[in-house]
């Protein structure tokens, strides 16, 4: 048994971030044409369509701002004039604020992690979904955290962010479950991507220990792995299941049932 996504198109958003490169590398692997979004790292987005390009599947980098209407639709128009309607939604992008506590977390970074995780959610939807209600099927995953059930210490922007798209997702879920489109989320753990590997031993690992050692499986999970149950969760094997906030962080948090 293989993942198979042949004929298939995804957009993956943040695409030229960390997490995002991988999840695209992989669905292009498991056969997948690709739209490689990009917000602001053009070079990183155009170096991907390549590497993409040679392993015979189609790519295109894409602008666009997640958290403003105007531009997901401007950005949607283009994936239909370029390509076509895409049957998997990879909702990656993400803005970053600096970690403060609730006191002094400035109103802006609230409403820019508002933009970035719930809007993202709702306007990627509104943008995409009613194709593939037409195809009578469809994939949204999108990328949430551990962190959105730990509730730590001056995570409060970006918590309540990644909390809130969890209730549209679950609702979207409900909403379009009947046109064969399934609605998941995949919550890294603290993960090992490229931009801690190039800093090789200038990387503190005290930290990083210290968190490891907390986790079940006592080590951090990679790119790749968060990147195959994205694979996983985009594929027919992974048909009947939707609603579904899946950690991908070693057993660092257990969903209640
Ligand atoms: N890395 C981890 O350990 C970890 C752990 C748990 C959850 N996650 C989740 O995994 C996802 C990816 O994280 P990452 O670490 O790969 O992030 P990253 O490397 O910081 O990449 C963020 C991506 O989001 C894009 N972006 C930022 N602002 C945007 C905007 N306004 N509109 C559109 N795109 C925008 C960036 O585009 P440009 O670079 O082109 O500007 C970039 O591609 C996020 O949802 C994050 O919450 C990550």
């Amino acid at each position: 048994m293989k993942i198979d996504l042949s004929g298939r198109l995804a957009v993956v958003t943040g695409a030229s971030g960390d997490l995002g490169r991988v999840m695209a590398r992989t669905l292009a692997r498991c056969g997948c044409d690709v739209v490689i979004h990009y917000h602001r790292n053009k070079t990183m987005a155009l170096q991907l369509v390549k590497e993409i390009r040679i392993l015979g599947r189609y790519a295109v980098a894409l602008q666009a701002d997640v958290g403003d209407r105007k531009s997901v639709f401007g950005f949607r128009d283009n994936v239909l004039r370029q390509l076509r309607a895409p049957d998997i939604l990879v909702n990656n992008a993400v803005i970053q604020y600096p970690w403060k506590p609730v006191l002094e977390q400035p109103v802006k970074d609230y409403e820019g992690q508002f933009r970035s995780s719930v809007l993202q959610n709702v306007l990627m939807a509104q943008a995409f979904v009613p194709a593939m209600k037409k195809k009578s099927f469809g994939r949204v995953i999108a990328i949430s955290t551990e962190c959105a059930m730990m509730n730590f210490e001056g995570q409060s922007a970006y918590v309540s962010g990644k909390r809130g798209m969890d209730g549209v997702l679950r609702v979207l879920a409900r909403e379009v479950g009947e046109h064969g489109i399934t609605v998941n989320q995949v919550a890294p753990g603290w993960t090992i991507g490229d931009k801690e590997r190039k800093l090789g031993n200038r990387v503190s690992f005290k930290g990083r220990n210290a968190y490891a050692s907390k986790v079940p499986l006592r080590r951090r999970g990679t790119d790749q792995e968060i990147a195959n149950v994205v694979a996983f969760l985009a594929s027919d094997l992974a048909g009947f299941i939707t609603g579904a906030y899946v950690p991908v962080c070693g057993g660092n948090v257990m969903p209640a049932i």
